[in-house]
């Protein structure tokens, strides 16, 4: 009944998540002991099978704090300066507790001028240098300084004095940090590492954090830091970028172009190896077993699938290339497969089934940009319309995000004019991640266990072992697969 993987794959046509369904094979065990534990790339291990997408509307220090965090992990875009980047993947290591926070902090001598006249930022701490490196001496809440009469007055003038137990080291965990903040009067606690400060956590943020479902174990590496990747190009200036984020620790580098199979990749892929041998690098994208084998030979540690398939994309009609999703997933995995590397599914995620799609043809986790855009931990602030938040999320494509700096992934070193492959687009608030995962894994895995595998390996065994059944969807079946003949619905997932 239905085909075998091989055999669908192989007549010349190119399928999209959408176009094809698997058949149901037979469940012998509960949703719970479904693993959805898998490898980003050769040496790093996730317990969720989720990576968010190196754009500048997807993944900066919250959203990689936040992945991580869940047991998967983000990339750090690169359309900003190296340093701002490397500043990024501290900010990450130097975190335990996924919050949104917003810490400022000046010296004794400074006024609180206009700039948090919109009662944004809730308190501001007082070092002795006035930098996060140095001691704390007190803290002003925005209360202190909207009541002020005098708006000249000097920080150290009105500023309260922090007591020790407003202090907490920055290796406190949530449940830590919550049996602290009922010993202050504050609603925040300053977190410190080697003198200096490191974070303000609030109690608000703290409640929210708890109150999302747990999943996975957080993704942290050899040095007790949680993990977190980086992306980069494939110019001599590169080079010193990927230096200053090695320095920041950066557990892997993802080298950002649409067309991967390059001279350029295979050499800054042989680059890395011969100087940061411990350093994962994830070449990318490719579509065609061909451009995997070249990276593959070149030693790369995972690879980055798909051309096209976003959903802010438009290189397929601008540029005639690309490969309906899931046929580049299943024919990359075929080769990375036989040779221990893993396939991140990059783009054109839109629901949970197509996850599960896309880790049992093959691949060891999935990026995601727009499934993720808009959420809390995005970048960019929400705007209203008609009654709702929406929030900015664009192509690294775009002329807007390549004018900005991110034209390297899209053109030639010499190409002098411009031509877009993305678009900026909004997108409705969706919330924290911290709840959208867990909920997204929980559908993932019911989704494996009506497929009889109780973990990738074994999905990846019943595919190629031809247990694992598929077909495609006609236009009709995709329509009657959808919610149908109603007048209106409310559309909730969880
Ligand atoms: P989704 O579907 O998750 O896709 O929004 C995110 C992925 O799309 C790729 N990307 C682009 N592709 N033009 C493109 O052709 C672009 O401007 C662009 N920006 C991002 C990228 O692989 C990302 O992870």
């Amino acid at each position: 009944d239905g085909y075998a993987a091989d055999k669908l794959f192989n007549q010349g046509f190119s399928f999209t998540y959408d176009d094809v369904i698997f058949l149901p094979h037979y469940i012998d065990f509960p949703t719970d002991a479904v693993s959805l534990s898998t490898r980003l790339s050769r040496n790093i291990t996730l317990s969720v099978p989720c990576v968010s997408s190196p754009m500048d509307t997807v993944t900066e220090s919250y959203m990689a704090s936040a992945m991580a965090a869940v047991g998967a992990i983000g990339i750090i875009h690169s359309n900003l300066t190296p340093s701002q980047q490397a500043q990024m993947v501290r900010s990450v290591k130097s975190r335990r507790v996924p919050v949104l926070s917003n810490p400022v902090v000046k010296s004794r001598d400074s006024r609180i001028f206009d700039e948090f006249d919109d009662g944004s930022v809730p308190c501001v701490l007082v070092t002795e240098s006035g930098n996060a490196d140095s001691k704390l001496m007190g803290y002003v809440t925005k209360a202190d300084w909207f009541g002020l009469d005098d708006k000249e007055m000097k920080l150290v003038d009105y500023m309260r004095t922090t007591d020790s137990k407003m202090v907490v080291p920055w290796s406190y965990d949530l449940g830590q940090i919550d049996e602290q903040l009922k010993q202050v009067e504050t609603d925040f606690v300053v977190l410190e590492k080697d003198g200096g400060v490191v974070d303000v956590v609030s109690k608000a943020e703290v409640d929210r954090v708890k109150g999302c479902p747990k999943i996975g174990k957080g993704t942290v590496g050899p040095d007790g830091k949680w993990m977190v990747g980086a992306a980069i190009g494939t110019r001599q200036s590169d080079k010193e970028r990927l230096e200053l984020l090695v320095k920041s620790g950066v557990n892997a580098v993802v080298l950002d172009s649409s067309q991967g199979n390059s001279i350029y990749q295979i050499e800054m892929i042989r680059h890395i190896k011969q100087t940061y041998p411990e350093l994962d690098v994830i070449g990318g994208n490719v579509v065609t077993m061909n451009q995997a084998q070249n990276l593959i030979k070149a030693e790369v540690d995972g690879l980055r699938v798909g051309m096209g398939s976003g959903s802010i994309c438009t290189t397929q009609e601008v540029c005639a290339v690309g490969r309906g999703q899931a046929t580049a997933v299943y024919k990359v995995s075929t080769v990375a497969s036989q040779n221990g590397i893993p396939v991140i599914a990059d783009g054109g995620i839109k629901n949970s089934g197509h996850i599960v799609k896309a880790l049992v043809l093959g691949a060891s986790t999935v990026m995601m940009g727009n499934f993720l855009a808009g959420s809390t931990e995005t970048p960019g602030v929400y705007e209203s319309q008609n009654g709702c938040l929406i929030k900015k999320y664009r192509g690294m494509g775009s002329l807007e995000a390549m004018t900005k700096g991110s034209d390297q992934r899209y053109l030639g070193d010499t190409a002098k004019l411009k031509i877009a492959q993305g678009v900026v687009g909004m997108v409705a608030d969706k919330g924290s991640i911290l709840k959208i995962l867990p909920y997204t894994m929980q559908a993932v895995k019911q989704g494996f266990q009506d497929l009889g595998a109780y973990s990738l390996l074994s999905a990846h065994d019943l595919l190629r072992s031809r247990t694992l059944r598929l077909e495609v969807r006609t236009g009709a079946a995709q329509a009657e697969g959808g919610v149908h003949g109603l007048v209106s619905y409310e559309k909730k997932a969880f």
